[in-house]
């Protein structure tokens, strides 16, 4: 996170969970969480990965925790964010980013396929919400934040599931904000443009689609993991303590 980013005083001593935290904007949200002074539990199915974050950030002193985990395993999931609990503290952030933007053509997705972008894009997102809500209730609040996208609101080409997984994010978003609400706990959604992670280099990133995404925003430079971080680390302070229910994107002026 660059020398400039905002400090938080009220993320100082929480504990944050954080899905799919391995890499991409996962790896910055744990970044930042721990800059802020957070204790961070997070959950990958990349052991090597998350290993290496954690090592590496132990290393400079931080109090974080992995768990190798498939998020479409529920018990796992329920499992790895008790483990984090008993461990860190009870979680008073949860940062739903875990996703997987594979492509499909809509004539030939089949079930098993529609049910397993189902199972890592959204039912995470509740899972999880649904087994932090006792700590966040307990201790007087909470912040959870979804990942969805922009995809929800354009549903770009031969991405029929993931598109309707982000979309469906963001009703899970005002419905938790609803009837969670009365416990103080805040649950917001981010819908990120095209950002630029590692994956996005290797498997889609090439000059001509760069050159087109450049074309069609406002702002023509590449959004980073940490201007998703940015946002999200707003959220989870109390300088958002009256915000919930509500979308933010950061695509540069895509939308
Ligand atoms: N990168 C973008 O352009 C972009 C744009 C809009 C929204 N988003 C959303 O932001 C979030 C993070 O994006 P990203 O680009 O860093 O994603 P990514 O696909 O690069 O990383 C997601 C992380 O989740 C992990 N993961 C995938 N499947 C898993 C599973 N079954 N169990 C456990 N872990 C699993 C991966 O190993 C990875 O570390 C996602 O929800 C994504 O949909 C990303």
């Amino acid at each position: 996170m660059p020398e400039a980013c905002a400090k938080y005083p009220s993320l100082n001593g929480k504990t944050v969970f954080v899905t799919g935290g391995a890499t991409g904007i996962g790896a910055a949200l744990v970044r930042a969480f721990v800059a802020q002074g957070c204790a961070v539990g997070f959950l990958d199915c990349d052991q090597a990965a998350g290993e290496a974050l954690v090592s590496e950030l132990v290393a400079q002193g931080a109090l974080v925790r992995f768990e190798h985990v498939d998020v479409t395993q529920v018990a796992s999931l329920r499992a790895a964010i008790r483990q984090c609990a008993d461990t860190l503290g009870d979680i008073t952030v949860l940062v739903n980013n875990v996703g997987n933007d594979q492509r499909f053509d809509p004539r030939q997705i089949t079930p098993d396929q529609w049910r397993a972008s189902m199972a890592v894009n959204l039912d995470p997102a509740f899972f999880a919400a649904q087994t932090v809500y006792p700590m966040m209730a307990k201790r007087g609040g909470g912040s959870i934040v979804n990942l969805s996208s922009i995809n929800a609101l354009f549903g770009p080409p031969q991405m029929p599931s993931y598109n309707t997984a982000k979309a469906a994010l963001l009703g899970l978003t005002k419905s938790l904000a609803q009837d969670f609400g009365r416990d103080r706990i805040r649950v917001n959604a981010v819908l990120p443009g095209w950002v630029i992670t590692e994956r996005q280099l290797d498997q889609w990133l090439t000059p001509e689609i760069e050159a087109q995404w450049m074309r069609q925003v406002m702002l023509p430079e590449r959004l980073l993991p940490d201007d998703v971080a940015r946002m999200v680390l707003f959220l989870a302070a109390e300088d958002s303590r009256l915000i919930t229910s509500q979308n933010f994107i950061i695509d540069g002026g895509r939308l």
